[in-house]
């Protein structure tokens, strides 16, 4: 693993590898915070990528997963049943094997109301869960767009911009699919322990590359270059 200030990038050669790798760095991060604050709050990403690390992370005996609680970076506005849906992704993959309350699992309800309400309930519940305070996710997990967008944090979107809001909506019509999404935002992003980018694809090497050798310049056209959470950064990458 190749170190700098605060940023571990590990480049794999075959995809078994990377998410064997993966889940091993994230299962670790879930009982660190189990051992040391008796919690642990995940911020969960979706997309295709980190499927396989569910998969793998389901498999690992000894998570207790009672004292585990799982959030959502971002939300396309979908059924919780649709392909589409992130929280359908991760309960295929994940929840449907596993033991957790459901009280634990805090999913983004995006099918109810407009996006910018499903926006301000799940701040809410951010609120709540975190005591008012801004929220400190012990990981979050994120992935990588070929337009160097992460969460459904979007190349000149101005919810990059935002200070003040926790969640908002964003019309998602650069993103893949298409639709409306809820996006967790930059303060509370980069207030985690910890965030772990896994990058698989070679359609985006050369943004990743480009964020690795110089991440100041990368900022001012990549969203993912923004990322520089409180407590480090952890690079998975796979061709
Ligand atoms: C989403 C995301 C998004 C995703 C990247 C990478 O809801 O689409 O959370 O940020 O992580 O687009 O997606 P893939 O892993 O499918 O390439």
């Amino acid at each position: 693993m190749n170190k700098s200030p605060n940023v571990y990038v590990q480049r794999c050669d075959d995809r078994e590898g990377f998410y064997r790798s993966a889940v091993v760095t994230v299962s670790g991060k879930i009982s660190a915070s189990l051992a040391e604050r008796g919690s642990c709050a995940l911020a969960l990403s979706g997309g295709n990528t980190p499927r396989r690390l569910f998969e793998l992370l389901a498999e690992v005996k000894d998570i207790v997963w009672d004292d585990v609680h799982l959030f959502w970076v971002d939300e396309r506005c979908v059924p919780p049943d649709h392909a589409d849906s992130n929280f359908n992704m991760v309960h295929e993959a994940l929840l449907s094997k596993i033991s957790i309350p459901g009280e634990n699992v805090h999913r983004m309800v995006v099918e109810d109301d407009s996006p910018s309400e499903a926006a301000a309930s799940y701040e809410v519940q951010l609120k709540e869960f975190f005591g008012g305070e801004l929220p400190v996710f012990d990981l979050a997990l994120l992935g990588i767009g070929a337009d160097g967008h992460t969460a459904s944090l979007f190349p000149g979107d101005t919810a990059l911009g935002e200070r003040e809001r926790w969640v908002v909506a964003v019309d998602g019509k650069h993103g893949i699919p298409a639709v409306p999404r809820v996006t967790l935002t930059f303060p509370v992003l980069n207030n985690a322990r910890c965030a772990i980018f896994l990058v698989a694809g070679g359609d985006k090497k050369q943004v990743v590359d480009e964020i690795l050798s110089d991440k100041d310049a990368a900022a001012n056209k990549y969203p993912a270059a923004l990322i520089r959470p409180q407590g480090g950064l952890i690079w998975f990458v796979v061709g």
